[in-house]
């Protein structure tokens, strides 16, 4: 299995760390080539850098760590080859001001991943995953022991689903669905209970990520 990673900033560059560090093959994409070139200098011969269009042809499956509004841009450039790919949607619907302070960008009953998984073409398996931590977690929680770190995702789709199991894993988290494209808000931020700023900032292993889907009252202990 090969996955394209577009943008490779924070979350794009994190993830094809990790993910290469397990072992997987990534191509990698960015608006300035010659960021993604230096990132897969960096990480060796399972890396390779493509343009946007090549990465995604190449690839099963595709992460858009991209800012929401640049997916919006994006996504219906390349319909073409997104066509039966697995889509991977680390978005949040979050902007930053010029004091850093965070702003919601999509009324609150709106998810970003409802909005992106409506923008794709019929035939792509959408998948919410690898946006529930902030960059330094994704980064520093991978192959925690003795208990790994949960990472949740959401999905409709059966394909997807295995897809992303296969890559949670391969990341060095246990991954834990936390239900349908319904439950996509639920692992965004801002306002997502199962996100890890919903979570007081903890990384949770996988009993206390079941417990927080069910809603359990038991606060997770020591894990950060
Ligand atoms: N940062 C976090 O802690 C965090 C946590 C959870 C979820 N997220 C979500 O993850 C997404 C990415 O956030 P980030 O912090 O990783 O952003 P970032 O560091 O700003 O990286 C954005 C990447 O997008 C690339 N890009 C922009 N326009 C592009 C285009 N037209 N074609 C191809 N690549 C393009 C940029 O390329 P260049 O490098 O060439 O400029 C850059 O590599 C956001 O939706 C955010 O909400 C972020």
């Amino acid at each position: 299995m090969t996955t394209a990673i577009i943008g490779v900033g924070n979350i794009g560059g994190t993830l094809a760390r990790n993910l290469v560090a397990g072992g997987e093959p990534v191509v990698l994409a960015a608006k300035n080539r010659s960021r993604a070139e230096a990132l897969a200098d960096e990480l060796g011969p399972l890396a390779r850098a493509a343009s946007v269009d090549h990465a995604i042809a190449r690839a099963d499956a595709v992460v858009l760590a991209l800012w929401l509004d640049t997916i919006k841009d994006l996504v219906p450039e390349h319909a073409r080859v997104l066509e039966d790919k697995v889509v991977v949607d680390p978005s949040n619907p979050v902007a930053f001001d010029e004091n850093g302070q965070a702003t919601r960008t999509l009324p609150e009953r709106q998810s970003a991943g409802s909005l992106v998984a409506a923008l794709l073409p019929a035939g792509a398996h959408y998948v919410k995953a690898f946006g529930t931590l902030g960059a330094d977690a994704l980064a520093g929680g991978a192959r925690r022991e003795p208990r790994r770190v949960a990472l949740f995702y959401a999905t409709d789709d059966d394909a997807a689903a295995t897809a992303i199991e296969h890559l949670i894993g391969a990341a060095g988290f246990d991954p834990v669905k936390a239900g349908g494209i319904a439950a996509a808000g639920r692992i965004e931020a801002p306002g997502g209970d199962l996100h890890q700023f919903g979570l007081n900032g903890e990384l949770v292993d996988l009993d206390q990520a079941r417990a927080a889907i069910a809603g359990s009252t038991a606060q997770p202990k020591g894990t950060r």
